[in-house]
C-alpha cells in the first residue's frame, strides 16, 4: 500500500494532458459485451477500476488486447455470470448487467454493497430492465435478471436523488438489442452517457436524445465491433483547475472538452480566477484567495458531486463563509474530517457543509477514504504548511492516472512511498 507525502507550498507553472475518462471508458469497455466482433478503444485511461473492469470481463470469456491506451476486446463467446472476487471490489462492476442481459437475456452479478460515500441501491437499473420485459431474483448476495426476450417499453428512471447515471446506461445497452422501441425518461444528461451513446451508435445501435432528459432507443438486431476514443476526464481536469486555483501561477490543461466544465469554471470564476479557454485546452490563474462561494451538486449540467471535496479544499483556506451541499450523495463528506486535521473549519450539517476560511492548513497525517476525498487532500496539502501524510493512496489510484507525476510535472513536491503490509 503507498502513501503520498505532500510537501506544501510549491507553486505550480506549466501544462498537462488531460487523461480519457474513467466513467466513460468503463461503460464503454461493459458495452464490448454486446457483439461479437471485436471493439477498439483509445484513450482507455490506466487505472485500477479500468483494471478490474477488464478483469471481469475477462472472466466472462472476452479476449483482451492491450497496449498503453488502446484496448482491444473481442466477446466471441461469454458466460453471463461475473464472479465475486472480482465484482465486490468496483462498484461500476454493474455496468456488465445490462450488456449481458441485451445479449444473452440473463445476467448475474454480485450485489453492490453501500460504499463510504452513501448507500448505493440499484433499484432503478432493476426498474428500467422491468420495463424491457426482464424480471430479477436476489439469491446469496447476487442478483440475477432474466428474460424470455426483451421488449422495448417506457421507463421513468428518476430516483429522490435524481437520475441515475449507470442506470441510465445499463437500460440503454440492454435496450439496444430489445425488440422495438424503448424510452427512457428523467435519463441522466452526463456526457458520459453520450458517449457511450455515441460507441452504441457506432456499433449499429440506434440511439437519440442522449444528453437531454428523454433517449429513444430503437432496439436492432446484432451490433458490429467499432473504434472509439473516449472523451477526456472532466472531473480530472476540474482537480487540476482547482489544484491551479490553490497553488498555481499559470496552470494549462490539454485534451480537455472545455464544455463538459461550464459548472465548475464559473463557480472558479466566482472565486475570482481567470480561466481561458479554447477548443481542447484550459488556462487558470491562480491570482489570490479565493472569495467565498455557495455550491449545491445538482446532476448535469449543474456542478459535478465528483468535484465537491475538491472544492472544499479549496475553500478551506483564505476565503470567507462557503456553504457546499451535495445533494446528490449527502453523506459524501469524509474529506471534512481530515481536512481539521489539517486545520479547517467546516462545519457539516445533513449534507452541507460550512466551510470557514482559515488563515492556515498545517500538513498532517490523513486517511483517504474514497476516490475524491483523497484527491481533496492531496489539494489541501498543496496550500498547507509542512507535509501531508495521505494514506490508503489505492483510493486515489482507482480514479488518477499518475496524479503524483502531473504535479510534479507542473512543479508541485510530492513523493511517494511504498508502505509495506
Ligand atoms: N440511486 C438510486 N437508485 C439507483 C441508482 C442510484 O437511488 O438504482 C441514487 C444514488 O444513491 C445517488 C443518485 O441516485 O444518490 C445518483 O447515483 P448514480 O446512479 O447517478 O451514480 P452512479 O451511476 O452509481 C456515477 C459515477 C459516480 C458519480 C455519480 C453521480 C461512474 C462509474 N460513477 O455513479 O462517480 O458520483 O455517477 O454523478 O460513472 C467517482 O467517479 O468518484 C464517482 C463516484
Amino acid at each position: 500500500m503507498d502513501k503520498i507525502l505532500v510537501h506544501g507550498g510549491h507553486k505550480l507553472n506549466g501544462t498537462i494532458r488531460i487523461s480519457g475518462s474513467k466513467n466513460s471508458a468503463l461503460p464503454i469497455l461493459a458495452a464490448a459485451l454486446l457483439t461479437k466482433e471485436p471493439v477498439t478503444i483509445h484513450h482507455v485511461p490506466d487505472l485500477s477500476d479500468i483494471h478490474y473492469m477488464l478483469q471481469i470481463l475477462a472472466s466472462l470469456g472476452c479476449e483482451v488486447e492491450r497496449a498503453s491506451g488502446t484496448v482491444t476486446i473481442r466477446a466471441e463467446k461469454i458466460i453471463t455470470e461475473a464472479p465475486y472476487e472480482i465484482v465486490r471490489k468496483m462498484r461500476a462492476s454493474v455496468c456488465v448487467l445490462g450488456p449481458l442481459l441485451g445479449r444473452e437475456k440473463e445476467a448475474t452479478v454480485s450485489l453492490p454493497g453501500g460504499c463510504v460515500i452513501g448507500d448505493r441501491p440499484i433499484d432503478l437499473h432493476l426498474k428500467g430492465f422491468q420495463a424491457l420485459g426482464a424480471a430479477h431474483r436476489i439469491d446469496a448476495g447476487n442478483v440475477k435478471v432474466f428474460a424470455g426476450e426483451l421488449k422495448g417499453g417506457v421507463v421513468n428512471l428518476r430516483g429522490k436523488f435524481g437520475p441515475t447515471v449507470l442506470g441510465t446506461d445499463n437500460v440503454m445497452m440492454a435496450a439496444v438489442l430489445a425488440d422495438g422501441v424503448t424510452v427512457i425518461e428523467s435519463a441522466a444528461a452526463e456526457p458520459e452517457v453520450v458517449d457511450l451513446a455515441n460507441f452504441l451508435n457506432a456499433m449499429g445501435a440506434k440511439i437519440e436524445g442522449a444528453g437531454t432528459r428523454r433517449i429513444i432507443i430503437e432496439g436492432v438486431k446484432e451490433l458490429h465491433g467499432a473504434e472509439h476514443e473516449v472523451i477526456p476526464d472532466r472531473i480530472e481536469a476540474g482537480t487540476y483547475l482547482v489544484a491551479g486555483a490553490i497553488a498555481g501561477e499559470k496552470v494549462t490543461l490539454k485534451r480537455v472538452r472545455p464544455e463538459h466544465l461550464e459548472a465548475v469554471t464559473e463557480q472558479l470564476r466566482s472565486a475570482g480566477y481567470q480561466i481561458e479557454t479554447s477548443d481542447s485546452s484550459m488556462t487558470i490563474h491562480g491570482n489570490g484567495e479565493p472569495k467565498s462561494l455557495q455550491i449545491t451538486t445538482e446532476p448535469y449540467p449543474g456542478f459535478p458531486t465528483d468535484m465537491q471535496a475538491q472544492m472544499c479544499a479549496l475553500l478551506a483556506k483564505n476565503s470567507g463563509i462557503s456553504v457546499v451541499t451535495d445533494t446528490i450523495f449527502p453523506q459524501r463528506f469524509m474529506h471534512v474530517s481530515e481536512l481539521k486535521r489539517m486545520g479547517a473549519d467546516i462545519e457539516l450539517n445533513n449534507g452541507t457543509a460550512i466551510v470557514k476560511g482559515v488563515e492556515r492548513l498545517g500538513g498532517a497525517p490523513v486517511m483517504a477514504s474514497d476516490l475524491r476525498a483523497s484527491a481533496a487532500l492531496v489539494l489541501a496539502g498543496l496550500h498547507a504548511d509542512g507535509v501531508t501524510e495521505v494514506n490508503r493512496v489505492y483510493h486515489i489510484d482507482r480514479g488518477y492516472e499518475l496524479i503524483d507525476d502531473k504535479l510534479n510535472q507542473l512543479g508541485a513536491h510530492i513523493e511517494r512511498v511504498k508502505v509495506k503490509g
